[in-house]
Parts: structure tokens; sequence; C-alpha cells
């Protein structure tokens, strides 16, 4: 067995392969003049573990022609986030859903999916073979037994805060958001007592940002000592860091299954101990 890199995910790649005590299959990436990808793989074995996130379209081709390349062998997809998935609807009518799109590719070439926290149940439904690892234990394991409030910054992620809030072993509890377009959310008041707390808000993702921003925004103004901004998928588009930081948030912290630089909590292990 060995373990295939994908463009979007060359250090989770290679250490769930030192977790799994497996090597890295050798891969070539290139760009044609015209944008066209090249993908080629070398000492690939009888059953290949492919580690692609699909952050962006050229990560769903790359990952397209790594999968022809291994046509001839057992592939298991490690798709540790999974692009598209949040269009897990037709919102109106003639409207592509996205995520089947992305899960017949994923089914048709792979014995097994894995990925890390889905955005939705709705998403999860359109594959007939997928484990959904969830990674908020280890993300509340970062944090403790610090002296910190978890919050959610709406219902939706409630329940996953509630994970991570147990395993940090802090108080936790939710703010209430109604999303007006793809950029912009209003984030609703709760009666919480934030004064002089460290707040830890985890969400799924952080895409834009804004619904970070605007939560952080209306603690720091009720008295929050600090606000951290933690999430799964670092997306983060359109300057979302820099807009963050902006807004008063005191750190950006996530996994990796995006690979950014605020990806201080692997999935690595999480993902090792699915395969084995
Ligand atoms: C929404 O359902 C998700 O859980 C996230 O809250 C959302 O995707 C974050 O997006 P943004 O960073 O653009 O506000």
């Amino acid at each position: 067995m060995k373990v295939v890199a994908g463009n979007a995910s060359p250090m989770l790649a290679l250490k769930v392969a030192e977790a799994l005590n497996l090597k890295l299959a050798k891969t070539t990436f290139k760009k044609f003049p015209d944008s066209e990808i090249y993908v080629r793989v070398e000492d690939f074995d009888d059953v290949n573990i492919v580690v692609q996130s699909l952050n962006c379209n050229e990560d769903v081709v790359s990952l397209m022609l790594l999968f022809d390349a291994l046509s001839d062998t057992e592939i298991i997809a490690i798709i540790p986030y999974m692009g598209y998935a949040r269009q897990d609807k037709a919102f109106e009518d003639g409207e592509a859903v996205s995520i089947r799109a992305i899960a017949k590719l994923l089914e048709s070439y792979a014995s097994e999916i894995i990925t890390v926290n889905i955005h939705s149940k709705d998403a999860a439904g359109h594959f007939n073979k997928l484990v959904d690892l969830d990674a908020m234990p280890i993300i509340g394991n970062y944090f403790k037994e610090q002296d910190v409030v978890m919050l959610s910054p709406d219902f939706g992620s409630y329940e996953r805060v509630k994970i991570a809030a147990k395993a940090a072993n802090c108080d936790f509890d939710y703010l209430e958001k109604r999303r007006i377009d793809a950029e912009t959310v209003e984030i609703t008041p709760k009666s919480l007592d934030v004064e002089g707390k460290d707040i830890v808000f985890v969400d799924d993702i952080i895409s834009t940002g804004g619904t970070m921003i605007e939560a952080s925004k209306m603690l720091l103004k009720s008295g929050a000592k600090s606000v951290r901004a933690v999430c799964v998928h670092a997306v983060l588009a359109n300057y979302a860091l820099n807009k963050l930081y902006n807004a008063g948030v005191t750190e950006v912290i996530a996994t990796d299954t995006v690979e950014k630089v605020v990806s201080k909590i692997s999935v690595a292990e999480l993902i090792a101990n699915e395969v084995k």
C-alpha cells in the first residue's frame, strides 16, 4: 500500500503516511502554458491512498487525473476538505447539485471515501460509501483545561461545539446568525455574560470570515477579553485572514484539512486510525 499526495494536501499526506508507516508514491504535477494540468504517479502499489482536499476547481481536475493514473489499482480516497458540499441541494430550478456531481466522480474510482466534517447531512447523503470523521474532539483537546468559553456562531454548529467543549472541559453556548448573502451575515446577541472572558469561536468552515467577524465584533463590544476563531476547514477566501485580525480576532486556528499558515491542529492521526 502507498500514499499518493495530491497537490492540495502534500503535508497532511506525508503525516498520514508516517502515521501508517507507509511510503509516498512519487508524483509530478505540471501546468502547460494554457493552464492544463499534467499529472504523473510513479512507484504506486496495488492499493493506493490518495490524499487530496478539494479547495478549488483545479484540485478537482488534479484529483480526476490522479484517479486516472491509478485506475488499474484499488483507490482509497481521503478528501480532508470536501469542497462543493455547501451546494448540497438545488435551491433554485435548474441548479447543479455540486456535491452530487463530486460524489459520482469519487465513487466511480474509489472503493472507500474518507472525509472530515463534511458540511451537512444532506451533502453526505449523496454518497453511498462515505466515512465522515469528526475533528471536534481533537479541536477540543487543543484547548483542554484552558479557561475559555466555546461558542458556536449559529445554532447549526451547536452540536459540533458541544463535542469540542466536552473534550476541552469548558463552558459552551451558541449565537443566532442570519445569512443575508454569500458574504454578509447578521449575528444577534444572546444574553451571554462574556465580560472578561476568553472566547473560542468554533465553526466547521471559515470561508469569507463574515460569520466570525460579525460575531467577534459583537462580543468584543460586549466586553469579551479575547476572541479566537477556530475551524476545521480554513478556506479563508477574499483576504479573510486580514479581515479577521482587523476585526480584533486574537488568533485564527484551524486543522490541516486545508493547508494554511493557521493549520495548527493535524487530522493525520484521525485519518490514519480510520484507515487502519
Ligand atoms: C455555515 O453553515 C457554516 O457552518 C459556516 O458558518 C460558514 O460557511 C462560514 O462562512 P463565512 O466564513 O463565509 O461566513
